[in-house]
């Protein structure tokens, strides 16, 4: 019974990778507080796309009140990381509800470590392009403490204290994921102004979707 619950499983992501294959799948990198956030929201301005935070679908889980939502909740605000299994499930489900309408995803905060980003694709679907927001660490704890300061609603995990893990945990595992996506990243410096940013953001997912133009012209 085990066994036949985990083809159908494996089936049902199967059919969930070929679906999602041709739209475009972003992964959105960078520390905490570079503006990931908000270049997603200028991006599903311009271009509809399906806007999937990790750290919000985790929030959400928390915010439910659920034994598993205290559980991420002492992780977050430790600075940590979250399991991969509790991420990538949210993520699956978030990906096979909006797939029927989605003009494309865009995966803010995801991969973390190396690895996620491998199961991402062995069980969801290839990212096209990974897009990483450079910043200097200073520049990142000032804009999340101005973040902080002007919100009604502050984070939980938006003092220094946890800011610091969160650079970290950074830290710690980011090299290895640029180094493993080289050939799909584009490194984009994210000290400058937001729509500075956004001009070279706007080049790489134009140059994708060309691409995917022309991959499906040549299909006919
Ligand atoms: P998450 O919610 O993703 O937090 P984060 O990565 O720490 O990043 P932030 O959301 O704080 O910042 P942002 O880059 O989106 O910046 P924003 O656009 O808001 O994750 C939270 C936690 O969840 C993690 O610590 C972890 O515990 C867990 N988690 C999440 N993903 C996980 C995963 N994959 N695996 C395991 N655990 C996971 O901008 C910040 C401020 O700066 C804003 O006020 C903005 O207006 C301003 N700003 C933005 N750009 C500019 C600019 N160019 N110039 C001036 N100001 C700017
Ligand atoms: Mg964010």
């Amino acid at each position: 019974m085990k066994k036949e619950a985990e083809e159908k499983l494996k089936a049902e992501e199967l059919r969930r990778a070929r679906a999602a294959a041709d739209i475009p799948i972003i992964w959105i990198l960078g520390g905490p507080g570079c503006g990931k956030g908000t270049q997603c929201a200028k991006i599903v301005e311009k271009y509809g796309f399906t806007h999937l935070s990790s750290g919000d679908l985790l929030r959400n889980e928390v915010a439910s009140g659920s034994d598993k939502g205290r559980q991420l909740q002492a992780v977050m605000a430790s600075g940590g990381l979250v399991s991969n299994d509790e991420v990538l499930s949210l993520l699956n489900d978030a990906i096979a509800r909006a797939k029927g309408s989605s003009k494309g995803f865009l995966i803010d905060g995801y991969p973390r470590q190396k690895n996620q980003g491998v199961e991402f694709e062995a069980r969801i679907a290839p990212a096209d392009l990974a897009l990483y927001f450079e910043c200097s660490e200073d520049t990142m704890v000032q804009r999340i403490m101005a973040r902080a300061a002007a919100s009604s609603v502050k984070r939980d995990d938006d003092n220094e204290k946890t800011i610091r893990a969160r650079l970290l945990t950074f830290k710690q595992n980011t090299n290895a994921i640029l180094e493993l996506y080289e050939p799909k990243t584009l490194t984009i410096n994210a000290e400058r102004d937001v729509d500075d940013i956004f001009l070279e953001v706007v080049q790489a997912i134009d140059c994708v979707l060309k691409k995917k133009q022309q991959n499906a012209a040549a299909q006919c």
